[in-house]
């Protein structure tokens, strides 16, 4: 038999050399790389060498009916069932990841206490915490009264033993998975062949109990232990749990989803009883508004099917040194530059003896091109400082000739304002006919010099 050779895998991202480096050339990350044995069990090494099986294929058509009758689970929690895309799917993997004190164990021991509340069989299996510590939490959410199983394990074949024990288990928190190791491979808790392995056999008891599995992944930034993206690709759905130093709000975004929409988001404030849902994410990013003050902006967005107002921040000053800062909080540097760039070029903006900050409230963080109108509106108020109508939101995309872009869900978005009592938008010229509301009363400029002289008057 060939001699098992060493690998060497990288922590952060789970690539595999042949020898040791100190950066990793598919991540970027540096000391990040452990050296491992090789995997046995999944995909190589003894415990694969058993006889072959034959599979039984099952024609498309027969599984209709079994699929649309499969109930989610649902917790009850609005903004985690949003996440999920509806519940929990029976049979499914979700991977929960977040960095260590954000809150995900919280969010799970509230879920769990939702649903044993209603009948289900829930088991939290913790292996970073013991069980009376666990208990210790359900108490401060007030939760100590609710059925939940509680087993402190980490090692797989044990796990999968207490689990095959009584009627199968509707939903299995396994809490984290870095914690896990299996017999079947050799290297240390926490390296990426444990992780993989000891997820691959978990997610392996999913599909076959029909038994809903959570697996909690701490985001790690040392690289001393495997990040919870070497497991993405073999779950159904990864939801990352994150927050701002300093804000008390958690934000639960859905990056993979099998059975839903992706670009969704669930909104948590943490306090002294554990998460609560907020369900308007608008009066939060909005709460603290100065009206009157020159470079603020409200941005209308959109995070998946859900819209979200947002006040935007840029301070233009003038700078006392050679190069202009540029320095942007919550939203892309890049994009930043090409603003100030159209601004400079097609509208006569110049922004070579100012710097220039840009701040998006409350830690909120934006990807959406469409922002672009509201951080031109933002610097332009801020240079000129004259502040904007406070009743006025702002979207819509900039593209390199000074064209105001259209963007989705126009609709969503006006509705929104108009519920928070915002009186008028400036938006692209829309394509949807139906614009009621503030949406007729706005204002569409087609180029970005249009609102740059309104502004300016
Ligand atoms: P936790 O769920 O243990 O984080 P994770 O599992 O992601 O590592 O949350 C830990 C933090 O949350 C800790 O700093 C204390 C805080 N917390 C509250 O503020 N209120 C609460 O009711 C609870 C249970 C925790
Ligand atoms: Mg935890």
């Amino acid at each position: 038999m060939a001699k098992p050779r060493a690998q060497f895998i990288c922590q952060n991202c789970g690539t595999v050399y042949s020898r040791w480096a100190g950066k990793c050339d598919a991540c970027g990350a540096w000391n990040t790389i452990v050296e491992e044995g090789t995997s046995g069990g999944i995909g190589g090494g003894p415990a694969a060498m058993r006889s072959a099986r034959k599979g039984r294929p099952v024609a498309l058509t027969s599984l209709q009916g079994e699929i649309e009758d499969a109930p989610r689970i649902v917790t009850g929690i609005a903004e985690l069932d949003r996440a999920t895309g509806g519940g929990f799917v029976p049979g499914s993997a979700l991977l929960v990841g977040g960095d260590p004190g954000i809150g995900k164990s919280t969010l799970l021991m509230q879920a769990a206490a939702a649903l044993a509340s209603k009948g289900y069989r829930i088991v939290y299996v913790s292996g970073e915490e013991a069980v009376a510590q666990v208990r210790l939490r359900a108490q401060r959410l007030g939760v100590a009264s609710a059925p939940v199983e509680l087993a402190a394990e980490t090692n797989v074949e044990d796990i999968l033993a207490t689990l095959a024990d009584g009627k199968h288990p509707d939903l299995v928190i396994l809490d984290s998975i870095q914690t896990l190791w299996t017999d079947l491979v050799e290297s240390a808790p926490g390296t990426v062949t444990q992780v993989r392995s000891s997820a691959q056999s978990m997610i392996r008891f999913a599909k076959a109990s029909g038994s809903a599995i959570v697996l909690v992944g701490h985001v790690t930034k040392e690289g001393q232990i495997a990040g919870p993206r070497v497991v993405e690709h073999m779950v159904d759905g990864v939801l990352y749990f994150e927050g701002e130093g300093g804000h008390h709000y958690r934000i639960l975004r859905t990056v993979k989803n099998r059975f839903g929409p992706t670009d969704e988001i669930g909104v948590f404030e943490m306090g002294d009883k554990g998460l609560r849902e907020v369900s308007n994410p608008s009066e939060l990013f909005l709460g603290e508004r100065q009206e009157k003050a020159p470079g603020a902006a409200v941005f209308a967005g959109m995070e998946g099917t859900r819209p979200v107002l947002v006040e935007i921040q840029a301070l233009v000053a003038p700078t006392s040194l050679g190069t202009p800062r540029r320095a942007v909080v919550g939203w892309d540097g890049a994009r930043l530059s090409m603003v100030l760039a159209v601004l400079e070029a097609h509208c006569g903006v110049r922004f070579g003896q100012h710097d220039v900050y840009l701040n998006v409230a409350g830690g909120y963080r934006i990807s959406e091109p469409a922002a672009d109108l509201a951080v031109a509106a933002a610097l332009v108020s801020s240079m000129t400082s004259l502040a904007l109508p406070a009743d006025c939101v702002y979207f819509g995309e900039i593209s390199l000739s000074g064209a105001i872009r259209p963007v989705a869900h126009a609709q969503a978005r006006l509705k929104e304002a108009e519920k928070l009592g915002f009186g008028q938008a400036v938006m692209p010229a829309s394509s949807e006919e139906t614009l009621s509301g503030i949406g007729s009363k706005g204002f569409q400029p087609r180029m970005l010099i249009d609102l740059v002289s309104r502004i300016a008057g």
